[in-house]
């Protein structure tokens, strides 16, 4: 049987990692200034990572929710903590398309409503409602596409008013990404989100925040809807949440009420994917990673700045996107094969930077000298003489 081929891939082979740094099977060293897309939160193999989802598993690896898991308990304690939310309930699934999909089933059992707002670029993954409200017809199939997503202009507090004026009393939920991720690194202006607040409880819609990629201390809060100084109703977490193991879940206002059966799962709260939360949890506490996202994104957008010839440096924490100048579209190839550095992208030519919160200074530093390096070795562009 072959793979179904579906990923454009680099043609390298990852045997082994560390913190920020992988290694191929040719024993080619690489630093991961991408995270495997904003997934490794803590660093590679962390040890108290790989000893706490051992130890687990060596106890027992899977029971359903048929019975009490402490671990999960504990999870849903440390993380109300450290998320500032301890009075939110947790709905634990596997991957950030689910969380969403919980969140906005959940907010439509919650109203008794069908609609839901999203906005232009979004990316909430590829489940049924969370795909068809992503802004990317040529991943809605035909099944997908439904008429109850309204999408809005980004950052756009008018055509906000005038959709909630006119459709206010059908939504169900407003969601939005605190920085968009997948549609290229746009932060959500803090007035925007403070907008949706109040036009939420005016109304009786949720205010559903997709903390996916932008959550769980990549921007340097724990949340980066924080900034607005709001509260969101419903936040949806995966990625960072497990460093690697597959882990979703949504954080629920203690407002909304649960009832059996309303939503469920197999494998979500599993005990193995829950060790490796509450390590990651645990590691982001002690090594203080909220902080040093937002030490190290600062060193990281100052430096792409000096450099002068990227564009529109933008981002929070370790969420940092630019654009190289036409003539360097082969930036991130030659970042990959000569410089030997992963980064992300996003349409059409964003380069995405997504490394773990534990990124060191001396790795940031590494990363700025290959861009440069890189960004030099391009012939200047001939400038037209003025008429
Ligand atoms: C903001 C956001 N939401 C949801 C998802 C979907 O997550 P998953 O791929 O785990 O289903 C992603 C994935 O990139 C994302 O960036």
């Amino acid at each position: 049987m072959r793979l179904f081929d579906v990923y454009p891939i680099h043609d390298i082979a990852i045997d082994r990692a560390l913190g920020s740094t992988v290694w191929d099977d040719k024993g080619t060293k690489y630093l991961d200034m991408y995270g495997g897309h904003a997934v490794i939160s803590i660093g590679h193999t962390h040890p108290h990572y790989v000893r706490r989802i051992t130890d687990q598993l060596s106890r027992f690896g899977f029971y359903s929710n048929s019975v009490r898991i402490p671990v999960q308990e504990e999870l849903a304690a440390l993380l109300g903590r450290v998320s500032g939310r301890n009075d939110y309930q947790l709905f634990l699934c596997n991957s950030g398309a689910e969380a969403n999909e919980n969140a906005l089933k959940l907010a439509s059992f919650h109203t008794g409503r069908s609609r839901v707002v999203a906005f232009r670029r979004a990316f909430h993954g590829r489940t049924s409602l969370a795909v068809a409200a992503t802004d990317n017809p040529a991943i809605v199939a035909p099944v997908n596409r439904t008429e109850n997503i309204t999408f809005l202009p980004f950052n756009d507090t008018q055509a906000l008013e005038d959709c909630f004026r006119e459709q206010g009393d059908s939504i169900a939920a407003v969601i939005i990404e605190g920085i968009q991720g997948v549609g290229g690194i746009h932060v959500a202006d803090d007035g925007f989100l403070q907008r949706i607040r109040q036009l939420c409880d005016r109304h009786g819609a949720l205010y559903v925040a997709d903390a996916v990629q932008c959550g769980y201390g990549r921007s340097g809060r724990f949340f980066a809807h924080d900034f607005a100084g709001v509260d969101a109703d419903i936040y949806s977490v995966a990625k960072g949440m497990g460093n690697g193991f597959p882990i979703g879940g949504i954080l629920i206002a203690p407002h909304i009420r649960p009832r059996h059966g309303m939503l469920g799962t197999t494998f979500g709260g599993n005990p193995l994917a829950c060790a490796a939360a509450l390590a990651v949890l645990e590691v982001m506490e002690s090594e203080d990673l909220m902080q040093n996202a937002e030490h190290m994104g600062r060193l990281l957008m100052d430096g792409i700045r000096s450099l002068k010839t990227m564009q529109d440096v933008r981002g929070r924490g370790l969420m940092i996107g630019f654009d190289p100048p036409a003539h360097m579209k082969d930036l991130r190839k030659n970042l990959l094969a000569r410089q030997h550095v992963f980064t992300g992208e996003a349409k059409p030519a964003v380069v995405r930077l997504l490394p773990s919160l534990a990124l060191t200074e001396a790795d940031a530093r590494r990363f700025l000298q290959a861009l440069r390096t890189e960004a030099e070795a391009f012939p200047p562009v001939p400038q037209t003489p003025n008429p």
